[in-house]
């Protein structure tokens, strides 16, 4: 795992900004964090695995916080391909500076062969882009869940069992209808078969860009509520009123 995170000091809760390295014979770095954090991304992954020696670069999805350093990633002496799909090229527009010659197109349910293990581009049951897949590695057993099994924090820490337990699994219920308003809508026995297919992977750990590590007993504990977070009752997003009040305390630190 690569950590980052945002909010700390400045809100009442902070929120992971992770990505990840799979050190195999072909490496691969998965998501990329955000811009803002370029130079300590830059340098985490490169203290574990060689610019040169990265293989793939897979992108789950084209949100900003997961493509913020994809083009310095593939920039210099980078030999990678970038993994990612067509909707995706579509979307980054210009912003993707990485030429076709270099992308591989690979779909949910398709597979990427890296050498000594095959990862299985699974979508999570929650996401916020019509582009994202997960990514499954059935050698370790880590199931890269993107947007998904997100969940805020008091202070940075590195696993979930560090989470009081009511607070964690209100927090998924409550990122999983902010990320995805479109769970109120759907029918539930087939919103539950996309739940099925994750927990069918028999994961070890489940790991994903806005949540700290997530072991043993935790992983079906995550998994039964994600199961009934469309039905869960959460906080309402801020409104106007709570900008007001920043607004307010501005003005007066100002
Ligand atoms: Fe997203
Ligand atoms: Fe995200």
């Amino acid at each position: 795992m690569i950590h980052d995170h945002q909010g700390e000091g400045e809100a009442p809760v902070c929120v992971a900004l992770n990505s990840m390295v799979i050190r195999g014979k072909e490496p691969v770095v998965v998501d990329t964090g955000e811009a803002a954090n370029r130079d300590q991304f830059l340098a985490d992954v490169f203290s574990l695995v060689d610019p040169t020696d990265i293989r793939w670069l897979f992108i789950s999805h084209d949100d900003v916080d997961h493509t913020g350093n994809l083009n310095a990633l593939m920039a210099g002496r980078s030999n990678a391909t970038l993994v990612i799909n067509w909707f995706m090229a579509e979307r980054m527009g210009v912003s993707l500076a990485v030429p076709p010659t270099r992308w591989r197109w690979i779909g949910d349910g398709e597979t990427l062969d890296v050498g000594d293990r095959r990862l299985h581009a699974i979508r999570p049951p929650i996401f916020d882009s019509p582009t994202t897949r997960g990514l499954f590695d059935p050698r370790t057993g880590v199931y890269w869940a993107s947007d998904s099994f997100a969940t805020p924090m008091l202070v940075p820490v590195d696993d979930v069992a560090h989470l009081d337990r009511d607070f964690w699994t209100q927090g998924i219920a409550t990122f999983g209808q902010y990320i995805s308003p479109w769970l109120a809508l759907v029918d539930d026995r087939r919103y539950q078969a996309t739940v099925d297919r994750v927990e069918a992977l028999n994961p070890s750990v489940l790991v994903g860009c806005h949540t700290p590590a997530i072991r043993a007993e935790r992983v079906p504990a995550a998994i039964e509520v994600t199961r009934r977070t469309p039905s869960m009752t959460v906080a309402p997003e801020p409104d106007q009123s709570v900008l007001d009040e920043i607004q307010r305390v501005l003005a007066v630190a100002a």
